[in-house]
């Protein structure tokens, strides 16, 4: 063998090509280990994990959760080349009368007045400003219909008398993602918000799912492809729940946890070994704290935890997915989808771009904005140092559940998904007009990146 041709070899194998092991490799048959393209192994890590030791919470936490939050949004705020500029508030109202002034804020309130006029509040770490968008600015004002409370932007404009004239938003965001494609056909599938326990749960079609997964059902390509179906992702609401809202003992076929939890593991179990079930809890899995981030289940799921497959990780989480020999695999964000709600009600343009029929728009808006969660109250968060709910890690795939609509997007190559559920309307979602969809099962190939629908209706 040429010496060329063992250093490629060497390097290939990540040994260090000295004389020495030059001569050793020469000498003997190298034998050149790559992943078998058959191997279709599962592969998965969990990347990053939110662990919270309960403890008593003072308001002096949520101050310190608030300052952190800023710190962690500026800094990433940092990476926009508009940011190099930035000044304090207290510095720009120095600035009086100049064009052009940067400040990096949190949006403390938000008026809209008659006029058509728009007055924001900001504050920073130095002090308060108010900002004003002139009702004459239309794309401004097209901005300020996606404005939430206590998310942190780049502000530019020009300071006059202590207020600012807002010229433009900067939003911190996310770069475009680079395509890394898996060597192996593998397929990952998301589908959570089973609510086993409540009599609108649909076991049928549930059923059909599994014993799909199980290589039982459809025609020799689907089957094919459900024996290279190797990630099963669950975002939450795997039960209905016990006590979740006032009367819901009536909704309900199974009345103790326990029993749901045991229902549900008898389908699990039938989901072959050689599937990694990925599972985070939802605000229906009263067996944890509704208090986000949620820690892994484990008290009443304990049927589910004795799963050889069965992950467990918190709401939210990162997971890595098949990663190996020159492939990174895919960075997965999985959470739960309980701010959603409260979003779709509190951001115009949101319902303007289709509110719940549309979550790749809420996960479009929370990537640019780089939090699952950025206003106070839509959610009941723990003010930890380190926020959960900030996205400083830009994921491959973000999942989400909760609103019991399927739906596939993208943005920045950051692939979103949004499972539907195992459950037909309920009178909840009747009396808010919104219309799940159930059985709908989004399916990506790792090899193409390529997302599809599956239906088992
Ligand atoms: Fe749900
Ligand atoms: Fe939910």
């Amino acid at each position: 063998m040429s010496n060329q041709k063992v250093i490629k070899e060497l390097l290939d194998k990540g040994i260090l090509p000295t004389s020495e092991n030059i001569e050793k490799a020469s000498q003997e048959e190298v034998v050149i280990v790559k992943p078998k393209i058959d191997d279709l192994r599962a592969r998965l890590k969990i990347v990053k994990e939110f662990d919270y030791k309960q403890k008593k919470i003072t308001p002096a936490d949520f101050t310190e959760h608030y300052r952190e939050r800023y710190k962690t949004l500026k800094n990433i705020l940092f990476n926009r080349p508009e940011a190099a500029t930035a000044v304090s508030i207290e510095r720009a109202k120095q600035g009086f009368g100049n064009d052009d002034q940067i400040i990096i804020a949190m949006v403390s309130d938000i008026n809209r007045m008659m006029t058509g006029t728009i007055k924001i509040t900001v504050e920073d770490l130095s002090g308060q400003m108010d900002i004003i968008i002139s009702s004459k600015n239309n794309d401004l004002i097209e901005e300020s219909k996606f404005l939430t409370l206590d998310e942190v932007l780049i502000f530019k404009g020009r300071v006059m008398r202590d207020v600012m004239f807002l010229q433009e938003i900067i939003l911190p965001d996310i770069p475009q993602q680079p395509i890394h494609y898996s060597p192996e056909e593998v397929y990952a599938v998301f589908s959570g918000d089973i609510h086993v326990g409540s009599k609108l749960f649909l076991p049928k079609q549930f059923g059909t799912f599994i014993d799909w997964l199980g290589g039982n059902v459809g025609n020799e390509r689907q089957k094919e492809i459900a024996k290279k179906t190797k990630y099963f992702y669950i975002p939450g609401d795997l039960v209905d729940g016990v006590g979740i809202f006032p009367g819901q003992d009536k909704e309900l076929a199974i009345g103790d946890l326990r029993g749901q939890y045991e229902e549900l593991a008898k389908y699990l179990a039938k989901v072959p070994n050689d599937k990694q079930i990925i599972i985070c809890p939802g605000n229906h899995d009263s067996g944890v704290r509704l208090e986000e981030p949620q820690p892994r289940m484990k008290d009443y799921a304990e049927s589910i935890l004795e799963l050889p497959n069965v992950t467990m990780v918190t709401n939210p989480s990162y997971t890595n997915i098949h990663a190996m020999d020159k492939y990174k695999g895919q960075d997965v964000l999985m959470y739960h989808g309980y701010s959603f709600d409260r979003l779709i009600d509190q951001v115009e343009g949101l319902r303007l771009a289709g509110g719940y029929e549309k979550a790749d728009e809420i996960h479009k808006f929370l990537l640019k904005r780089r939090h699952l969660s950025p206003t106070h109250n839509l959610n009941l968060t723990i003010p930890m140092k380190q926020d959960p709910h900030a996205i400083t890690q830009v994921p491959d795939i973000m999942v989400s559940g909760h609103i019991h609509k399927a739906n596939i997007g993208s943005y920045k190559n950051t692939v979103s998904i949004s499972g539907s559920c195992w459950q037909s309307v309920t009178d909840f979602q009747l009396k808010f007009g919104h219309v799940p969809d159930p059985g709908m099962i989004p399916i990506m190939n790792l090899k193409t990146r390529k997302s599809n629908m599956l239906s088992f209706k």
